[in-house]
């Protein structure tokens, strides 16, 4: 593929999704890294309970791991919740904010996303925004302005090309088998560049945004083919390490 100029990612989201026995796939994960180093840069999002003992696996390898949210404080009476300081501690390097799964589910929204970003960033954790539009709002031809809305809404100032990732995510093509057409993605990430430099200026170029949704190894050729798009963020198809790196194989 044509050089980047910014380094691709690929991420593994792994949901609600493994126990201590899948530390195998990241094993395998981490072998497989080395023939990638330099090329792209791979990070698995496991779990809260397996973020220490994944740090300390990946630990010494290409690879890097992530939590999948938290909370926006950094400690306090907040039953069940992980702060972005907690995870650094265990290890982690990023945090997914505002996932869709998250945004539904939850019923969080906008400001709340941002503020996790901003806590994100306090604990010394790169943010990995998710944004994206429903199938309704998709039909309906409101797909930028959704996107526009969330970027506005969900990103804090300060933004640079090491504390913050964004991950455009269809929410209609998110576990569904569906993907929009590379002409659909060309045109939501040029969007996306074009909202992130008018906010943040040069430092938006440095600023990576990730396709996600139904990304497997027989279509990420043409998904991360598309123009500026940074890498994908996986859900399903990372959680085999054989698929995970049979997409991060792209940028080989
Ligand atoms: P999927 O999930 O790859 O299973 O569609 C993507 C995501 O939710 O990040």
């Amino acid at each position: 593929m044509a050089a980047l100029p910014r380094r691709a990612l690929v991420a593994g989201n792994w949901k609600m999704n493994g126990l201590k026995r899948s530390t195998t796939e990241l094993e395998k994960v981490v072998a497989g890294a080395g023939a990638l180093a330099g090329k792209v840069e791979l990070m698995i999002f496991p779990p809260a309970t397996l973020v220490t003992a994944f740090a300390a696996t990946v630990h010494g390898s290409e690879v890097g791991i992530g939590g999948q949210d938290c909370h926006a404080e950094a400690s306090g009476a907040f039953t069940g919740d992980i702060s972005a300081e907690m995870l650094a501690d265990a290890g982690a390097k990023a945090v997914i904010v505002g996932h869709s799964e998250r945004r539904t589910l939850h019923k969080e929204t906008d400001v709340e996303v941002r503020a996790k970003a901003l806590a994100a960033w306090r604990a010394g954790l790169t943010a990995v925004v998710c944004i994206g539009e429903a199938k309704d709002e998709r039909v309906s031809g409101k797909t930028l302005d959704v996107l526009g809305r969330q970027i506005d809404g969900s990103l804090p100032d300060g933004a640079t090309g090491a504390n913050l990732v964004i991950a455009y995510e269809p929410v209609w093509a998110i576990g569904t088998g569906l993907t929009p057409t590379a002409a659909d993605v060309a045109e939501a990430h040029g969007f996306i560049r074009e909202r992130l430099t008018a906010r943040y200026g040069d430092v938006a170029q440095a600023v990576r945004v990730l396709y996600g949704g139904s990304v497997k190894p027989s279509n990420a050729k043409e998904l991360m083919g598309v123009a500026n798009v940074d890498g994908a963020l996986v859900g399903g198809a990372s959680l085999k390490a054989d698929e995970f790196l049979g997409i991060a194989n792209v940028y080989r």
